[in-house]
């Protein structure tokens, strides 16, 4: 199949709440693979009446240079919706799940994961599901609200990148898949307390005391989630453990890979890995998938668990292998 011209992005229907102004025009695909236009910008969202819509499983897309626009609306939207008390629980999470299925696209796009719309949706609505079952919800999506734009996108990709390993290493068990699903969805919340002047500069800039604040995000992360009521142990040990390594010289502790949690393990690498993709400190450009596993393996010296790097590299090859 050719790509379309202009590009266009699959995107969830959860993206557009309802009754709210369309961000971009929004279509939907037909049978013979051309793209109609079913909302124009500014007009009032109304997909969710719209049976064909239902039919097609809320199927819709947005143009490829529109598609930033449509993230950016719905992280403002969600952000403000979010943190009220007078939202109901269940859109909060509808626009939840919108932000996950973002980034799964986004990782469709990159051809990370492979497969059909459900596939999406089966990933989105697993960490949904996950967020939906924590016993302090409004809290936990609270505190989600309040994180920077950019954070909150990518510990969604992280999320799915770390249940897509853990398919790979056959792990199944439902309360560990939602253990890594929160403790990466959640894993740099304690951002939100480091000052954006350290936030901006790059690891290289950053004095010895920057780097010390800096490094503090994980332990921060901490202390904000015990708020919470019965956070299992295993969520916190992943957001205090994902810049550890197993060479020993990731932080806060430095410790070596058979000491770290195993779970841990995981989102360390999918944490790494997309942060490799969406790189935006200026250290490096953003990398293909395949450069940032040549980048993990080659120019690091591969310091991660190695049983979860090489499931992370089986994912990113799949499709090459799949295509031959
Ligand atoms: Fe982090």
């Amino acid at each position: 199949m050719t790509d379309p011209q202009p590009k266009m992005i699959m995107v969830g229907v959860e993206l557009f709440t309802e009754n709210f102004p369309l961000p971009a025009d929004v279509y939907t695909r037909l049978p013979s693979g051309q793209y109609l236009l079913v909302g124009k910008k500014g007009e009032k969202s109304n997909f969710q009446s719209l049976h064909m819509t239902a039919q097609k499983k809320a199927e819709l897309y947005v143009r490829g240079a529109d598609y930033d626009t449509v993230i950016q609306f719905n992280l403002a939207l969600a952000r403000t919706a979010v943190g009220k008390a007078q939202v109901p629980t269940n859109l909060k999470l509808n626009l939840i799940s919108g932000l996950a299925d973002s980034a799964i696209n986004d990782l469709v796009d990159r051809k990370i994961v492979l497969g059909s719309y459900e596939r999406v949706k089966q990933l989105s609505g697993f960490i949904k599901d996950t967020v939906a079952q924590v016993s302090d919800v409004e809290k936990l999506l609270d505190l989600l609200s309040k994180l920077p734009a950019d954070n909150a996108s990518h510990g969604m990709a992280t999320a799915a990148v770390s249940l897509l390993i853990c398919e790979k290493m056959e792990i199944h068990s439902k309360p560990t898949l939602e253990k890594v699903a929160l403790g990466a969805m959640l894993h740099d919340i304690g951002m939100k307390e480091i000052p954006d002047a350290i936030l901006k500069k790059t690891r290289a800039d950053r004095t010895i005391e920057e780097t010390t604040h800096y490094e503090s995000h994980t332990m921060r992360g901490v202390e904000m989630l015990q708020e919470l009521r019965e956070i299992p142990s295993d969520v916190l040990a992943i957001i205090l453990e994902h810049h550890e390594n197993a060479l020993g010289m990731g932080y806060p502790r430095r410790i070596r890979d058979i000491k770290m949690n195993p779970l841990a393990r995981i989102v360390a690498v999918a944490n790494y890995f997309v942060e490799l993709l969406h790189d935006k400190t200026g250290e490096h450009q953003a990398l293909t998938p395949e450069e940032a596993i040549h980048y993990m393996e080659v120019t690091l010296g591969q310091p991660f668990n190695k049983q979860v790097f090489l499931a992370l590299k089986d994912i990113v090859y799949a499709h090459r292998r799949a295509a031959s």
